[in-house]
């Protein structure tokens, strides 16, 4: 079979240049659009990452630039090449369409998932079933943002059959597609839900109760993990400690946290 071309090739072309521009001296994107390289845009281990333009922190979201209409570009490319993969014969068999991924391209903050469900592989986008209901919930009502503030994928891009966790094999051959989004998204913020994201993404076995409540590294991005809204809808219990992580991520981010009633 012939091998397609890799969907991170476009991703290190770009990293190649932005660290040669980075030995060359050059130390912060262009401001002004005007001989702006939208290159420079894209994610490179925290070495070589550049600085963004100064945020607006209350805002989730960066300025519209040159860097933004690029990462809308290199979306749309690696959409097209994940709709094309057939890595995993068994799920690229049984999906409807595979869910790529869907929010702001230049979102500060993103959330990780850990595979469509029935609902995103008829709709084609992630989150939109009874748990994506209560993320939505969370992201508009709890942290005050648009769900299209930020941007919202998975572990996997293809639903498995039945629901099933996804296995390792599978995981490993979509992480180049995540780590791809990943890198020209470039959030400051990740949040894992649940411990098939929380794990897979951070490479532990450790369980979910421990990653949560508190900031993880992944290449320079600071992680949060917490419990996934469907353990939610299943267990109301632990709505108390999602809230608390959320609380956390936001006053990281600077979003403004609610005072909390007596
Ligand atoms: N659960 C997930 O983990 N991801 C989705 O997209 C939907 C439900």
């Amino acid at each position: 079979m012939s091998e397609q071309p890799s969907a991170a090739y476009s991703v290190r072309a770009v990293l190649q240049r932005l660290e040669s521009l980075r030995r060359a001296g050059v130390t912060h994107l262009p401001k002004s659009p005007a001989g702006a390289d939208p290159a420079l845009a894209v994610s490179a281990p925290e070495s070589s990452r550049l600085p963004h333009e100064p945020m607006p922190r209350k805002t989730a979201q960066k300025t519209s630039s040159p860097a933004a209409a690029f990462r809308v570009e290199a979306l749309a490319e690696l959409e097209r090449r994940v709709a094309a993969c057939t890595r995993c014969g068994e799920l690229a068999a049984s999906r409807t369409q595979t869910v790529f991924g869907a929010g702001n391209p230049s979102a500060r903050l993103v959330f990780v998932g850990e595979a469509p469900g029935a609902d995103e592989d008829r709709q084609g986008e992630p989150f939109v079933g009874r748990a994506g209901m209560l993320l939505t919930d969370i992201i508009e009502k709890g942290m005050k943002l648009r769900r299209s503030d930020v941007y919202i994928c998975n572990i996997l891009r293809c639903r498995p059959p039945g629901n099933r966790t996804p296995l390792p094999v599978e995981a490993a051959n979509c992480r180049e597609h995540l780590d791809a989004q990943l890198a020209i998204i470039q959030p400051e913020f990740i949040c894992c839900l649940g411990a098939v994201a929380a794990q897979n993404l951070l490479g532990v076995s450790t369980p979910i109760g421990q990653l949560r409540g508190r900031f993880l590294d992944y290449q320079g991005i600071k992680v949060l993990c917490t419990y996934h809204p469907a353990y939610v809808l299943r267990n109301p219990a632990a709505k108390r400690h999602v809230w608390d992580d959320i609380q956390m991520l936001m006053a990281e981010m600077g979003l403004k946290v609610p005072k909390k009633s007596k």
